[in-house]
């Protein structure tokens, strides 16, 4: 009875413990020769100029919904600067898309699908889909107006307010450089968002995949899909992030 109840209490950390992921985790600095550290003495690397970026903060007192840390959106950040084509699936409050405009060049276009937040009755649930990530789709689905409306860099950005599993990429196929997926983190939308991409993205281009997280209940779905194409394509994990990167060959 009572390892029936230890079982219970700490099932989630029972579960991470024999959790073998097919996803190597892995320091950025390994994974794209921007984020290479400068060697500045004996005991001390920092940042070459070409991760030095724009960056914001909001007080967590503004209550928006879906962002990523600080780390995270500087490593997007900086993956912008290097991508004249940028494809964001999920705007939300348009944090990323904001920082994406903000720190890539003046002629690099940005595209960013969201779901109208007035249009939200169809949007369904697959019978495979995570009820939590399915709930989350509705509570993040709230803005009409970006942080980056009527700023200076607006211009760059493309808001398409659909659903992705209605988007046709046709138009897209081979063009993209850098590819964020964070909308839906239900299986049904992160396959198809991952399948899209995945004809979307250029050579060498590089799709980023937010909400990696193994025993999180709301990244269930995250993760499992990425565990199973892991199988068929090169993807890691960031270390001290929820990222998971793949760079087309
Ligand atoms: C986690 S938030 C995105 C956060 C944003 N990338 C950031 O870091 O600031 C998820 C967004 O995905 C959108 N979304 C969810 N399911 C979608 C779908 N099927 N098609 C298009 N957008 C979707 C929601 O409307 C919401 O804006």
């Amino acid at each position: 009875m009572n390892i029936v109840l230890l079982y219970i209490i700490n099932r989630k950390k029972i579960k991470n413990l024999i959790f073998k992921s097919k996803i190597p985790k892995i320091d950025v600095s390994k994974l794209n020769n921007i984020f290479e550290h400068k060697k500045i003495s004996q005991n001390l690397v920092g940042p070459k100029n070409d991760v030095i970026v724009k960056n914001f903060c909001i007080s967590s007192d503004n209550n928006i919904v879906g962002m990523t840390s600080d780390y995270e959106a500087w490593i997007i950040s900086c993956l912008s600067r290097i991508s004249k084509n940028i494809f964001e699936f999920g705007t939300c409050s348009g944090k990323t898309t904001y920082l994406m405009a903000l720190n890539s060049s003046d002629d690099t276009k940005i595209t960013s699908i969201t779901l109208n937040p007035n249009k939200l009755d169809h949007v369904i649930k697959e019978n495979n889909d995570n009820k939590i990530s399915y709930r989350n789709i509705k509570n993040e689905s709230l803005y009409e107006k970006f942080l980056f409306s009527n700023t200076s860099i607006e211009n760059k950005i493309n808001v398409i307010f659909q659903n992705s599993l209605d988007f046709d990429e046709k138009q897209l196929i081979n063009k993209v450089d850098l590819i964020f997926i964070d909308g839906g983190h239900t299986y049904s939308v992160v396959k198809n968002d991952t399948e899209k991409s995945l004809n979307m993205i250029a050579p060498k281009g590089i799709i980023l995949w937010h909400d990696y997280v193994p025993g999180k209940k709301s990244s269930r779905d995250v993760v499992k899909y990425l565990e199973e194409i892991a199988i068929k394509k090169k993807i890691f994990h960031i270390k001290n992030t929820s990222i998971c990167y793949y760079q087309n060959s």
